[in-house]
């Protein structure tokens, strides 16, 4: 069983989600979970925070710490190339037809980016659900909600195409009168492959909205343009049934204050950490400055050892 928690760091640019992801990684590895981290943003700073040269490879930071960044471009290659291996098998029949030419128009699909992501993050549940927490570090609003919202758009999607399908299969077997006593009609490859791509897009909705497999932290400031990107982040994820496991109060000052904030995020359980004069750069620096806030970590991120 996949039994890996996903921690999802979000919020406006410069907020500080990598580091706010980069510190709970430290933090759970000190505590002797097995750790990835993961950068989904395509401008990774993982590399920069822990001051390492990190690529698409698992690197070991610390004890029980290992960190990826995701290759986007690699990973829309792949997807192109599975939708040219699919367009090619299931529609043999039509090779009279220039086929390449639907594909160079998926070439120039705007949502390739987030099937990416989602490809990446999928082969990472894969390859590492042996672990006990998978940290991403996410890009920003925009992207990050297209990324949560492709399960529950493509689902609209797959339902409108299977009516679509099965109502082709019965005007085709009509037809063609190809339902003939005791000979069994070999299953619609179309929409075979239709039915496994509702099954692969269900799953993800499911590990989006369980919470126990599914934490979304929104890092934020003490600022308005922050609290309202906030709101409207939370609001987006509402839509799609995805609730915050917790709120970050990142750089916070003595006289930082957010009344307003406070009330719209009220029954979310909340971190507050401070302002850092020390870069918050390196493994030495990150664990300082977890020590000094060992409180605020310790009344939320525990998870008790099976
Ligand atoms: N608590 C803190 N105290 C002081 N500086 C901080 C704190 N948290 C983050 N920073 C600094 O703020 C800047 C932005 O942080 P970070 O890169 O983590 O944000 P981000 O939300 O991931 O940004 P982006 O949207 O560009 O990905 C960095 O210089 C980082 O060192
Ligand atoms: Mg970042």
């Amino acid at each position: 069983m996949n039994k890996a928690t996903n921690i999802f760091f979000v919020g406006k640019g410069g907020v500080g989600k990598s580091t706010s992801a980069a510190l709970t990684s430290v933090f759970l590895a000190q505590k002797g979970f097995q750790v990835l981290i993961i950068s989904l943003d395509p401008a990774h700073n993982q590399s920069d925070i822990f001051e390492k040269n990190l690529s698409d490879k698992p690197f070991q930071i610390a004890p029980n710490l290992l960190a990826i960044e995701i290759d986007q471009e690699f990973w829309i290659k792949q997807y192109l190339k599975d939708i040219h291996n699919q367009i090619n098998k299931t529609y043999s029949y039509l090779t009279a037809f220039n086929l390449d030419k639907y594909f160079s128009v998926i070439k120039h699909s705007p949502c390739l980016e987030e099937y990416a992501l989602i490809l990446a993050f999928e082969q990472i549940r894969k390859d590492f659900s042996q672990l006990d927490y998978l940290i991403f570090d996410m890009p920003p609003t925009a992207l990050a909600l297209k990324f949560f919202n492709l399960p529950s758009l493509s689902m609209i999607w797959i339902e409108h195409l299977l009516a679509l399908r099965e109502e082709i299969i019965q005007k085709r077997e009509l037809i063609t009168k190809i339902k003939i006593l005791k000979k069994e009609f070999e299953r619609d490859k179309v929409l075979k492959k239709i039915e496994e791509q509702r099954k692969q897009y269900q799953t993800l909705k499911d590990t989006f909205e369980d919470r126990e497999l599914t934490q979304i932290s929104l890092v934020l400031n003490p600022d308005k343009l922050s609290h309202a990107e906030s709101i409207r982040i939370l609001k987006a994820l509402q839509n799609i049934h995805i609730s915050l496991y917790r709120t970050i109060n990142n750089k916070m000052q003595i006289d930082s204050s957010c009344t307003d904030f406070n009330e719209v995020f009220a029954d979310i359980p909340m971190l507050n950490f401070p302002y850092s004069e020390t870069p918050l750069i390196g493994i030495d620096n990150l664990q300082r400055f977890l020590k000094m806030n060992d409180d605020q970590f310790e009344k939320q991120l525990k998870k008790e050892l099976p």
